[in-house]
């Protein structure tokens, strides 16, 4: 079922939602409502997204009619911001649950796979005034049906729907995962986002490569790093990657 400004908003009411057809960047939306003073839980959504954008400085793909792009403004306290790039994991990882797939995981720091495979991504971009956070705003793209055959990314990366065999209406979709992200926003602070995430996560116990770095993840710690001991037996402290499976 196609997006519709209507839908969306009868699904989420009484939540401020933009929604387009199409952007560039939800986030980038988002980052100049959150600079105009939108309330925390205000979402912008978009049915295509011509250049979004993802970790690492890398672009991500939303064709039109396949998948979720949606950037949620939060307001939270500057010392749980480790923690919501967690959150958007655990809601992704949530919905892919609730539809009813297996096999669901985190991979370091915030990929949802299911089946080894990655299904979504998140975002989070902060806007500093100075010493003051004003606000985040945390981005997630879910590949619904986007068909990765024949591209680059056929081998890591698949679509919810194809993974579960049945139509998904993106509208549904969209709302819980939306009501699972205020269910983690009510955590955070408290032990249950670091808990739940660290629990979720597939990356530990493997030998991997990290950027320059390859070895052991013996583990995470509270603010989202992960922890590698590499052969010489040093332990690394890295706080932002990609993972990739070492031999
Ligand atoms: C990643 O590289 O894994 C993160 C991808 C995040 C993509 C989402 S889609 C909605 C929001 N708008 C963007 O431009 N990016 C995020």
């Amino acid at each position: 079922m196609t997006l519709t400004a209507e839908r969306i908003r009868a699904a989420l009411a009484p939540r401020a939602v933009w929604y387009y057809e199409q952007v560039g960047s939800t986030n980038d939306f988002a980052l100049d409502w959150l600079r105009d003073g939108a309330a925390a839980g205000s979402v912008v959504v978009a049915d295509e997204q011509l250049q979004g954008r993802g970790r690492m400085g890398r672009t991500w793909r939303t064709p039109p009619g396949v998948a979720l792009a949606v950037s949620v403004i939060l307001r939270p306290p500057p010392d749980t911001l480790s923690q919501v790039s967690m959150l958007g994991a655990l809601a992704i990882a949530d919905l892919c649950e609730k539809v009813g797939l297996h096999d669901v995981g985190i991979k370091w720091p915030n990929d949802v796979q299911v089946a080894g495979r990655k299904v979504s991504g998140v975002l989070p971009e902060a806007i500093w005034d100075g010493e003051r956070l004003l606000g985040v705003v945390l981005g997630m793209g879910v590949n619904v049906r986007v068909d990765f055959t024949g591209t680059e990314l056929a081998e890591t990366a698949t679509s919810i729907e194809i993974e579960l065999g049945r139509p998904l209406d993106r509208t549904e979709l969209l709302a819980f995962l939306l009501k699972r992200v205020d269910y983690w926003v009510e955590q955070l602070g408290t032990p249950a986002v670091y808990d739940a995430w660290k629990g979720g996560l597939t990356s530990v116990g493997q030998w991997l490569v990290v950027g320059q770095h390859e070895g052991r993840a013996e583990g995470v710690d509270d603010q989202g790093a992960l922890l590698v001991r590499t052969s010489t037996g040093v332990l690394k402290r890295i706080m932002a990657g990609d993972v990739m499976l070492g031999q």
